[in-house]
């Protein structure tokens, strides 16, 4: 499973790249006024530091100017992925930037239905919202292994994106519905990081070295 992290936050994005851990990211026009400064200079530096997918979304609505601003947005590097909404427009210019061998990213995906129309328009990532199904009293993981059979069995190259994660149980439900891709927060990809068990395991192990030495360890797990 390929792990891409939700965040326009460049700081974050190089920690946990330098981990080896971001195959990819996702962006939205929400997480980049979060991440605040200029967007176009936001998506270029991101673009650049991350080899794998960047999903860049449109803003425009209408297909002519959905595909004029993929265009553009495309430009920013060869692995620029558009995102555009799950919208008859956002279909329509979904087929035409792909058949111009631009990648799409179908966003803003709530139901099993949905996801098909976008496959069918040549998506290669659907991203369905889960945390938001969640809240609304419905089973989000439920879309997820919904999708990933039926993907399976009309063999669609289209990957599921899990998206609008909140908790690192959600990662591990999807790994284990065999998803293409989740979408982390980075505050969900820390959490995924860390252990009690680990932390303590640390500092015994350290202590008893400390003991056996006389001299402490230039590392402390406090810092992990
Ligand atoms: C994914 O592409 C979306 O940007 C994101 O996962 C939405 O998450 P949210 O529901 O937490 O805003």
């Amino acid at each position: 499973m390929k792990i891409f992290l939700d965040t326009a936050d460049i700081g974050l994005i190089k920690r946990y790249n330098d981990m080896g851990l971001v195959d990819g990211i996702t962006t939205n026009p929400s997480l980049l006024a979060k991440a605040g400064g200029n967007p176009a200079d936001a998506m270029a530096e991101i673009s650049d530091v991350i080899k794998g997918d960047v999903s860049l979304e449109v803003v425009a609505t209408d297909s002519d100017a959905m595909v004029e601003e993929g265009r553009r947005l495309r430009r920013y590097g060869d692995n620029v992925v558009v995102k555009v909404p799950m919208t008859p427009d956002g279909l329509a210019a979904c087929r035409r930037l792909s058949s111009e061998g631009i990648p799409v990213n179908v966003t803003l995906i709530f139901s099993t239905n949905q996801a098909i129309l976008a496959a069918k328009a040549g998506a290669r990532y659907v991203s369905p919202f889960i945390g938001r199904i969640d809240d609304t009293g419905h089973d989000g993981m439920q879309l997820i292994e919904d999708l990933v059979g039926i993907f399976q069995n009309y063999g669609f190259e289209t990957q599921v994106l899990v998206a609008s994660v909140r908790h690192p149980v959600h990662v591990k439900e999807a790994a284990l519905l065999g998803a293409d891709v989740v979408t982390l927060p980075p505050a969900v990809l820390e959490k995924m990081l860390h252990h009690p068990l680990t932390k303590i395991g640390l500092d015994n192990f350290l202590a008893d070295w400390a003991k056996l030495t006389g001299q402490g360890s230039s590392y402390s797990s406090s810092s992990s």
